[in-house]
This record gives structure tokens, sequence and C-alpha cells, in this order.
């Protein structure tokens, strides 16, 4: 999705800009732009389709200069991936960035054609531009002009304005789409995501959903959806500097796999007492809302959508408490019933998912009794709305393809359970102690598991010619299924589908034949034997079947099915662990297929749209 930048400071600000755009590519685009402005020269405004890189060349050979500038990478959604459609765009002197979409942008678009404006470009954003630029005729100030203009917009935005007489402020406004001020000594700047700023500034002020700010060197002044003055706190970032770096690895999504055990230790780290989760770890007050939970219902959305599913199983086999999942962009237009004593749980990366927001939102006006966010960002949408947060602590993910966030969002869904099920009085504490501490060999498992890394690669050669796929699991496994079929499509571009095994017959057998892989994921439990008999469904019909097993099992290499062993592990975690190999099957074959890994096509990391 589309990324900001912003600065306004005494020193050149283009390469500040250039380099926060690059930390933001990870989001997804298909162009970018810059624009400059100082008191000795007119706007300059620098433009491509494409990479950040194509930007930062076109920037060598027509350098700008000045201390005040904004820029853009942008996501289409109004008009095709184009220059004249890359932001920023610009009405007379009126210059403009936006991330998010202008739902009444048609109608204002005809009345502002009606006043005498002419469109340069297709995007919605262009309207954003000629209304602050109407408005300011009748207003003292361009603060005053944004305030004005966004009354009129529907949708989701965050945007940035400048008034290319007047260089010493830029004026924001947020509503649906992230923006955080960065604070300087003697300068100031702006982002759609703190990661953009990490090389000037730890210290940021998340604008809140109506805000409108603006924002001088010296002077951050934010105004509320009521137009009353008000102070956002100002919070030290924890994420490190380098957390945009490949460091040893190709891609941010094989370094981000690779990182899974520690990233699972951390988000463990002070949660786990001896043989219990510690409950406040989800927050102040969450032990007297667990004790009256009765119901639970997930909403997510893709990777998050799948943690979500195994803690279904967990939930109510584990904690005793019924679960429901749903997507969260139909369960925010879908009438249901909410059950008493329902704990509504939204799971996300980023905290920014549109879908995802909004059901948090249209739950909190239908009577849940209280909302938990399972995040990875602090200060996200998801996490400031919640009443409890509890943070994975994963650190950034940039790869498009989620891998990290979801095995520690598994890990802290895990402990959610326990804790839910001890507070509930439904959790034996013999039985608590023993999944505490399954989760504390969870980084050791998880490390042996990517040490098949290279077995896995030689594996990954017999599939990357392939044009169909399908993952197969049972139980809390086939949600672990339904992962490593999503993993695959988005970056390998296959076919991928997930069935729950037991579901072959009713349909999906039709499809076997020895262009259809098969992949399985076995762990040793109590669902084997019915496993093993689906199994023999598939290579009755010439499927050829790649099956991830727990050793006991007992599968062997042979000519119409290659095994795979993972190590033994307890039955609660298989899930977390049998997830690794189905991320290093999809990575290699994309590596093979040399798809883009870490920026798939049409993919975007955070989806703030809907
Ligand atoms: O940031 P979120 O977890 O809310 O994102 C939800 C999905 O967009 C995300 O998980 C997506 O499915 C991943 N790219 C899959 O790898």
């Amino acid at each position: 999705m589309c990324g900001i930048v912003g600065a306004v400071a005494q020193r050149d600000v283009a390469e500040i800009l250039v380099e926060g755009l690059r930390r933001l590519e990870y989001r997804g685009y298909d162009s970018a732009g810059v624009a400059v402005f100082s008191s000795e020269h007119a706007l300059q405004r620098v433009r491509r389709l494409g990479k950040v890189a194509e930007l930062a060349n076109a920037l060598e050979e027509q350098a700008v200069h000045g201390g005040t500038g904004i820029a853009h990478t942008r996501w289409a959604t109004h008009g095709e991936p184009s220059e004249r459609n890359a932001h920023p765009h610009v009405s007379g002197h009126i210059v403009i960035v936006h991330n998010g979409i202008i739902e009444n942008h048609e109608e204002l678009r005809v009345e502002l054609m009606g006043l005498g404006y002419e469109f340069a470009s297709d995007t919605d954003t262009e309207v954003i531009a000629h209304l602050v630029h109407h408005e300011q005729k009748s207003s003292p100030s361009l603060l005053a002009a944004m305030q004005k203009a966004v009354k009129r917009l529907r949708g989701a935005y965050g945007t940035v304005v400048v008034d290319s007489r007047d260089d010493s402020r830029l004026v924001v406004a947020r509503s649906g789409s992230p923006l955080v001020i960065g604070r300087g000594i003697g300068e100031n700047f702006i982002a759609s995501d703190q990661l953009a700023l990490l090389p000037v500034t730890r210290r940021f002020i998340f604008l809140e959903e109506g805000d409108v700010a603006e924002v001088t060197r010296r002077d951050v002044t934010i105004y509320d959806v009521n137009g009353d003055l008000v102070e956002r706190e100002e919070k030290e970032s924890d994420i490190s500097h380098d957390a945009g770096d490949k460091g040893e690895y190709r891609h941010y999504m094989l370094k981000e796999i690779h990182e899974q055990p520690h990233a699972i230790g951390q988000t463990l780290e002070g949660r786990l007492g001896g043989d219990h989760v510690v409950v406040e770890s989800f927050g102040n007050g969450a032990r007297s809302i667990f004790e009256q939970v009765q119901h639970v219902q997930i909403v997510a959305c893709g990777t998050s959508y799948n943690s979500g599913m195994v803690a279904r199983y967990w939930f109510e086999s584990i904690a005793g408490v019924s679960c429901d999942v749903e997507i969260a962009s139909e369960f925010r237009y879908r009438k249901s019933v909410v059950r008493p004593g329902s704990l509504l749980i939204t799971l996300s990366q980023s905290g920014e998912t549109a879908d995802t927001l909004a059901a948090l939102r249209l739950a909190k006006a239908s009577g849940y009794m209280s909302s938990l966010a399972i995040c990875n960002v602090p200060g996200s949408s998801l996490v400031r709305e919640s009443e409890l947060a509890f943070m994975t602590r994963a650190g950034a993910e940039i790869g498009v393809a989620s891998t990290k966030a979801f095995t520690t969002q598994l890990a802290g869904l895990l402990m959610l359970v326990a804790a839910i099920g001890r507070c509930r009085g439904n959790l034996d504490s013999a039985v608590e102690a023993g999944l505490v501490k399954a989760l504390q060999t969870l980084p050791q498992r998880i490390k042996e598991t990517l040490s098949l890394a290279k077995q896995i690669e030689a594996l990954a050669e017999e599939f990357a010619d392939k044009h169909h796929s399908l993952f197969l699991g049972r139980g809390d496994q086939y949600p672990i299924a339904m992962e490593g079929a999503l993993k695959m499509k988005e970056i390998s571009y296959i076919h991928a589908e997930a069935y729950a095994a037991g579901e072959l017959k009713h349909g999906p057998l039709a499809l076997i034949d020895a262009e259809m892989p098969i992949i399985v994921v076995a762990p040793n439990n109590d669902l084997l034997e019915k496993l093993k008999s689906n199994i023999e469904e598939v290579r009755a019909r010439g499927g050829i079947l790649y099956v991830f097993a727990d050793e006991a099992t007992g599968f062997k290499s042979n000519d119409t099915m290659r095994v795979m062993n993972i190590n033994h592990v307890e039955e609660v975690i298989a899930p977390i662990v049998y997830t690794v190999p189905m991320q290093l099957l999809s990575y290699y074959v994309a590596l093979i297929k040399g798809t883009d890994v870490d920026q798939p096509r049409n993919l975007a990391k955070s989806v703030t749209v809907e």
C-alpha cells in the first residue's frame, strides 16, 4: 500500500525522503514521487513509474534542494500505475500526498470541475488537492483550509499538504490511514510508518482518527476531530535502526523465517511464570475480563486469519471456551448475533488492516464484553483502539509474505488460551505447566526445523514447474495446510489449495494426477491413522505426495512419496513447528521461479484500504 514521508528542516531533505521511501518499499507500490520546497526555488517535483531506485536515479540527474518536502510511494487504486497518476499532486500552489481511498471522489470531481478546476490525473487524491486549494480562498490559513476540506471527504485518508509559497509548514490529516509525526531537534518529520523515519528520529507522536495537525520545524500543533486543540503523547520507539536491513540473507522473507526462534523467545519473555502464563501480559484488567469470558470471536485477514483458525482448536479443546473465527471483510458486513460474554479478538501483524480495524470498531458498538488485539506493531490503530493488547515482539516484518508474525501470533494465542482456560477454571494446573514447558522449548524446536532448509531446497526443484498444488492437514494442522497454500500462491504464483484431508473424497480427489503435488503435514497425533487413510486415497489415484512427518509416524519415501522427517515435538506446539517447512518450501520454490519474493506482484504488505 502507499507510503508517505515528509520533512520540515533546515537541511536538504531529499535524501531523507528517498531513504524513507526505501524503508517503506516492503509495503508494495507501483510508482514513487517527491516534491521539495525552498524559498529560493519554485516547486521541484519528480515522479517515476516503478521502483524508488528509478526515482533516486532521476534525482541524481535532476537534483532538488530545500528543507521542506513530501514524498510518496503509490499503490494504484484509482487510475492506472503511471507517472501522471503518481503523487505528489498539485493544485496551483497546493501540493499533496495521500494514502487511502476517497469514496465520494466522483461527486467532488464534478463539483470542482464546475468551479473551473482541471484534473491532470485519474486519481481520487487530486480532488483533495483542488478542494484544499478552493477552501484556502476563504480560510485564514492552510490548516483551516485543510480542516474544512476534510469535512467534505468520505473514505480513508492519511494526507500531507504543503503550500509551495510557504515552506515553513506541513499540514497533515488522518482518518483511516495511519500517520506518525517524528520529532527532531529543530526539525520535524511525518510518515505513514515510523520505520521510514528511524534514521532521523526515535521520538514519535501517533496521530489519532480525525486529527489535523500543523508541523513546523519547531512545533507540532494538533487538533482533534472536533477542532479542539489536543496534546498527544510522545513515545520513544524501541524498533532497531537496522530493522530494515537484509543482513546476510538474500531476501527479507528468508531472514524473517530464520529470525523465528529469536522472535518467539522475545514474545515469551517475561510472560511465563515457572509453570503458568502471566495473565497480566494481556493488559491491565485482563484477569477480570478473562474470568467472565464465555465465548471468543476472532476476526482477522489472510495469514492472521489462519492463526485464528489454529486458535479455535486450542480454545475449545484446552480452555473449554467456544470460539468462532471469521474473515474481517465478511464479519464487518454481516449481521451477526453477539453471544453473551463474547470477547472480540483481532489478530494483525500491522495493526492497520482496514477490514480488521473496521470489524473492531463495529464490534465495539455491538455489545461485545471487551476487545483484545494481538498485534506486532506498538502504537498501531488496532492496539490503540482495543481495550486489551498483546504485542508479539516479532520485530519489523518487511517481506510481504508473513512468517515470523504468524508463528509469534500462534505463541501469543497459545498463552492466551492457557490464561483464559485458567481464569475460567477449566484448565488443570498440571496441564498448564505442561503447556508452558512446551512453549519454552519452542525456539529450540524451530531452530531444529530450520536445519531442514537444504533438504527442502532440493525438494523445491521437483515442485517448481507445477501449476497447481494441494495442501492437506487434519485437526489443528488443517489451518497450517491453509497457511502453506497461502504462502505458496502468494510468492511462487503456483495455484495452491488447502483441504482438511477428510474432505478429499467430497470433491478434490477428482483433481489428483501426477501433475498435482500434494503436500501433507503429518505430526504423530490422534488423527494419524485417519490421515494415513487419506494419503492412501491419493496414492491409489497416482498422486505424488510430499509428507512432512514426525519420525514415529513410520512414513517412508518411495516412488510416489517424499518424506521429510520432523523431530518429535509436543502435540500442542506442533502447528507452530510444522509451519516452518511450509514457509521454506514456498520460499525455495519462489526462488527457483525467480519471482519477486519480498514484494510479490499485485500485493501490499499492509492492506490499509478495503
Ligand atoms: O497486517 P495483517 O496481519 O492484518 O495483514 C493481514 C493480511 O493482509 C496478511 O496476513 C497477508 O495475508 C499476508 N501477506 C500473507 O502472507
